[in-house]
């Protein structure tokens, strides 16, 4: 049975290392506005980013629109570790860079997938990872995991597509858990959905009782 991979969907170094020590983070999803709120050089944050997942990918953003401008920085960011996944928009361009990367054999995310048909083609180009966003369709008022359900259908019946559902865009530990009971491949999670999925108010009460309990013991473990 394939394993559900985790993602931290963040450029925030602390925010990484706070999470890669639990060993449930499979790699890591950047894009500009998520280096943009880090405040550092991409080509810096993104090589260390590299080390602490040394062996997830780590999704790094090309920020041109056209193919061949779109290329010459995929060369650049590729470069930087072995683990790099060049994320490619999903627009003619992208697609266009997503088949020549790989068939270069570089590993592509494709990103801002909102519809069933961009994630055919995304498949067809090649891409390791296809991002549908569920959170911003959530937003128009539609419901993002009915993209998911229909991706995966699509994928299922058509096993020579290798391409694995990675669902962006997260909002929520909801949101998790509905996609998990689609079969997505991978979830990316900013650090604060990953924390609310751990954590319960029930968990904590019945801790604190559990505490209290064993002090009344005197005893000791250790
Ligand atoms: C990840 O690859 C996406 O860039 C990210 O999940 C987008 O999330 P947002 O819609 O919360 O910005």
């Amino acid at each position: 049975m394939p394993k559900m991979k985790i993602f931290l969907d963040t450029a925030d170094i602390k925010e990484i290392e706070e999470f890669v020590i639990t060993g449930l983070i499979d790699g890591v999803t950047t894009n500009p506005s998520l280096i943009a709120k880090s405040g550092r050089d991409i080509k810096e944050v993104t090589k260390e980013i590299c080390a602490l997942v040394p062996n997830g990918p780590v999704s790094a953003e090309v920020t041109a629109m056209d193919y061949k401008t779109m290329m010459k920085e995929a060369d650049i960011l590729r470069k930087i570790a072995d683990n790099i996944a060049i994320k490619v928009p999903l627009t003619f361009d992208g697609l266009r860079a997503c088949k020549t990367l790989s068939d270069d054999n570089t590993m592509v995310n494709v990103t801002l997938c909102f519809t069933a048909n961009q994630a055919l083609l995304a498949a067809k180009a090649g891409a390791t990872f296809i991002s549908p966003f569920l959170g911003r369709l959530d937003d128009l008022g539609q419901d993002g995991t009915d993209l998911i359900s229909d991706i995966s259908d699509i994928y299922l019946n058509y096993p020579e597509f290798e391409t694995e559902i990675l669902a962006a865009s997260i909002r929520s530990p909801k949101h998790v858990s509905d996609v998990a009971l689609l079969g997505a491949d991978v979830v990316t999670l900013p650090g604060k959905v990953l924390r609310a999925m751990y954590t319960h108010p029930l968990t904590d009460k019945g801790l604190d009782a559990f505490e209290k309990d064993w002090k009344s013991t005197g005893q000791s473990i250790l």
